[in-house]
């Protein structure tokens, strides 16, 4: 596991007391058309790093990208003005929102908080540019990366500042996912079952070559499963699938084969002849598909069969509904394995936006181990690649 500096660390050995502390947080939360926040997880998430910070005495200063701005041009629904709301009504005291902060100039005392605008906006950020880094850097005494949500970007806030600040470490939201996602595929207890789902598999190739050299059963679901059911020769009507990657799907059976692990092929399929909320579902086993049928969810029986090998699992990384899960008539599988994953012993890990849907659909927030609140961080991270913001922290780690 890649070895970083901790805030917790800083902060249990009385390191922030009268520091300027720099948190850079992912606070990009979904907004509607009027700007309020609808969803405020990774809000919440990101307030364990700044109560740190000011219970050890810091002075603080958070920032967040919001959506992806032009830079050099700023707009009002950029702003991070709901975010500073909603960080005063958490902690229940004044956030004042800073512009134009990256030359400094605004009072910061030890116990004030406040957040700087959206870091986006500066010019330079995303293309890390070392004189944005160097400016920002001279900001604090202390860099907190805390952003897991934008560690696979290396953007100034991400990446640069980490190099010039004279102490560079993680907070507790980028610690704990390093944690859990390494529990899960660096030393992960067996058997390890992945479950990776999604409409193609062409956008999840990297992620399935990678997780088929480590995995012990590699489930795959939605339009994936289709395409792995036509490498295997059955026919698949009108089903989303991408036969050009076909072959693609039968070197990964047969690398699964060769270590001794397995794709799990459907028994049982869920078809119906429109992707609707009033079309009639049919069960049928999988070698019965009509020229006009669309897959749309597992059946019956392979639930079961999936639900089985998760409850025998040692360590469960989940990511992507098994069926369009949104039309209830087509959520059966996705229903039974959320409820397996809810009660395997296994540690379980889930990221991804359609599988948090899924996890708030059937109510087993609190009984999956570890939910990430990274979207393509979570996925790039399962790819195996070093995300650039763990990389550089654990750079400067060596020092
Ligand atoms: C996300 O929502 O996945 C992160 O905040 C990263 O956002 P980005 O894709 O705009 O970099």
């Amino acid at each position: 596991m890649l070895h970083v500096k901790r805030l917790s660390d800083l902060a249990a050995s009385g390191q922030l007391k009268g520091k300027r502390v720099f948190i850079r947080a992912d606070l990009n939360v979904p907004q509607d058309e009027a700007g309020n926040i609808t969803e405020d997880t990774r809000i919440r998430a990101s307030i364990p790093a700044i109560q740190m910070c000011l219970d050890g005495g810091a002075a603080v200063m958070v920032t967040s990208h919001l959506g992806r701005p032009s830079e050099g041009v700023f707009k009002a629904e950029d702003s991070l003005a709901p975010i500073a709301h909603r960080i005063a009504e958490i902690l229940n005291r004044k956030v004042p929102l800073i512009s134009n902060w990256v030359d400094g100039g605004f009072e910061l005392a030890p116990g004030d908080l406040v957040l700087l605008e959206n870091c986006r906006v500066n010019v330079g950020e995303k293309k890390n540019a070392d004189e944005l880094a160097k400016k920002m850097a001279a900001l604090c005494d202390v860099y907190v990366n805390d952003a897991f949500g934008t560690a696979h970007r290396a953007e100034a806030t991400t990446h640069g500042i980490a190099r010039f600040a004279k102490v560079a470490c993680a907070g507790p939201l980028m610690a704990a996912e390093l944690d859990a996602l390494s529990r899960a595929l660096a030393e992960p207890r067996r058997p390890l079952v992945a479950i990776v789902a999604g409409s193609k598999v062409s956008t999840k190739l990297t992620i399935l070559k990678s997780l088929a050299e480590k995995v012990d059963e590699l489930i795959v679901g939605g339009g994936i499963a289709n395409t792995f059911l036509l490498a295997k020769g059955f026919n698949i009507g009108k089903s989303l699938a991408e036969p050009d990657l076909v072959n693609e799907a039968k070197e990964i059976i047969a690398l699964m084969e060769k270590r001794g692990a397995r794709v799990p092929i459907p028994e049982d399929v869920v078809v119906a002849n429109e992707l609707s909320p009033l079309a009639r579902a049919n069960r049928v086993p999988v070698d019965e598909v009509a020229p006009d049928d669309m897959i749309l969810d597992v059946g019956p029986k392979t639930a079961a069969q999936l639900s089985m090998m998760l409850a025998h699992a040692g360590t469960i990384v989940w990511n992507g509904p098994l069926g369009v899960f949104e039309i209830d008539q087509f959520g059966g599988g996705t229903k039974m394995i959320a409820a397996a994953i809810a009660h395997s012993p296994a540690f379980s890990i889930a990221g991804g936006g359609d599988t948090l849907a899924a996890i708030a659909k059937y109510g087993i927030e609190n009984q999956v181990d570890y939910i990430s609140t990274g979207g393509g961080a979570f996925l790039e991270f399962l790819e195996g690649k070093t995300l650039p913001a763990f990389a550089v922290l654990a750079e400067r780690a060596k020092e």
